[in-house]
């Protein structure tokens, strides 16, 4: 098989790069190892830029959006002093989050490539990547049992953070940063009506999130030890440790059956450059930021804009400087994008490390934004999502 641009991985950055290369006429497959089952049904964050629902709405993909997703016009931060409430619209010039789960962007996204007659292979697992450094590099993978490979011109590397194509870069091509934190995410989904506001809570015991889905399903977030073992949460206990960060009101938090359940991991890695030769890295595959900024789907997505645009100049006139810059210029998202988790993180979770010194800190820092507008406006600005340079 033969294809312009050989993308692995169909999460978020490898289906929305196919979309946009689609729409330009540039042929390309996607190759991805799980079933279509399994990755319409992976749980994961759910909120999502101005940018990322423009973007959407260019490629025609957002009517159940439209209909199923919620409005974000405000976030709040509770912690031991008191309440900030940020009004999004009026910190940022009129932008607002939108709720809509990654796992629905997927099945839209799905359902239109093959709608379109553009068929993603499923369950099938890439091997290994043949002459990145040459003109036609190739992807061998394993499908149905048989060995095969894609030749192309170009290859997204789209395939998560687990993936094998950062590890198709040669030895010493790849300087990788990392920081991990020393604790984790346990999420839940429920059958429960989410509480008024989008709301981050800074408590003594740990940070607490309550997101949501819709109107009838919550999702909410415990601060836990990194090796957490999700089944040692009952749903009572969850909703008892919840209800006592949030310091819940009388009939504020409304309890539901929990259906889904598990542990995240918080950390932050980036590994640079994102591209070797044909290969170019995108979405997980080069990035983890913290769940805090609930920023990775819609960073994967700035990812794969910058790479369809340079691959459309390339493929439309020869001319690689889009593509020669594509590392730089994602790597600047990317760098401002762990600024915005990291300080998020650090801002609102328990660190059992901290000095008392530490603690007065933190406290100072959430007094301050409590009464800046200023420091109100860098939360609003980044949570909204910023402003896409290199256009
Ligand atoms: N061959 C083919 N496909 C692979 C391989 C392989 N060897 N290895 C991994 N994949 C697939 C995975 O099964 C997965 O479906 O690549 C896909 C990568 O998708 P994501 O992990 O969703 O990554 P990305 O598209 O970059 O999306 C980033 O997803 O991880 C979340 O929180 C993250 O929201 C962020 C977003
Ligand atoms: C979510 O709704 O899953 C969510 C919301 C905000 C975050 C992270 C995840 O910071």
């Amino acid at each position: 098989m033969r294809t312009q641009v050989g993308i692995i991985g169909a999460g978020p950055a490898g289906l929305f790069l196919s979309h946009l290369l689609f729409r330009e006429g540039i042929d390309c497959v996607v190759l991805e190892a799980r079933s279509r089952a399994h990755i319409e049904g992976r749980v994961r964050a759910g909120v999502l830029e101005q940018g990322t629902v423009d973007l959407m709405r260019e490629l025609g993909l957002d009517a159940r959006l439209r209909r199923e997703c919620m409005i974000d016009n405000a976030l709040d931060i509770r912690f031991r002093d008191g309440l900030i409430h940020l009004d999004l619209p009026a910190l940022s010039a009129g932008k607002c989050a939108t709720i809509y789960g990654q796992q629905e962007v997927v099945k839209d996204l799905v359902a239109a490539r093959l709608a379109d007659g553009a068929p993603i292979a499923f369950e099938a697992e890439v091997a290994a990547l043949d002459g990145i450094e040459t003109a036609a590099p190739a992807i061998r993978y394993r499908v149905d049992g048989r060995d095969e490979t894609l030749a192309c011109d170009m290859i997204a590397g789209c395939d998560g953070f687990h993936g094998v194509s950062r590890g198709a870069f040669p030895p010493g091509a790849l300087t990788t940063y990392d920081r991990i934190f020393p604790f984790g995410w346990l999420g839940i989904l429920s059958e429960s009506p989410p509480i008024r506001e989008m709301t981050y809570i800074n408590h003594a015991h740990g940070f607490a999130l309550c997101s949501r889905r819709s109107p009838r399903v919550s999702r909410h977030y415990l601060q836990v030890a990194a090796d957490e073992d999700p089944d040692r949460w009952s749903d009572a206990r969850f909703w008892d440790e919840l209800a006592v960060r949030l310091g819940a009101g009388a009939g504020e938090l409304v309890t539901g059956r929990i259906f889904q359940k598990g542990v995240t991991p918080v950390r932050s890695f980036v590994a640079a450059p994102m591209r070797h030769g044909r290969l170019f890295l995108a979405g997980d595959a080069a990035h983890i930021v913290p769940p805090t900024g609930a920023k990775g789907l819609n960073l994967a997505i700035a990812d794969v804009r910058v790479l369809a645009r340079a691959l459309v100049e390339f493929f439309r006139t020869g001319a690689s400087a889009r593509l020669d810059r594509y590392s730089d210029t994602c790597l600047k998202r990317v760098w401002k994008t762990v600024r915005y988790s990291t300080y998020m993180t650090r801002l609102l979770h328990r660190f059992d490390a901290d000095s008392p010194f530490d603690r007065q800190l933190q406290l100072a820092e959430l007094a301050y934004v409590a009464g800046s507008r200023t420091g109100q406006a860098m939360i609003a600005e980044n949570y909204v999502g910023l402003p896409f340079e290199d256009e």
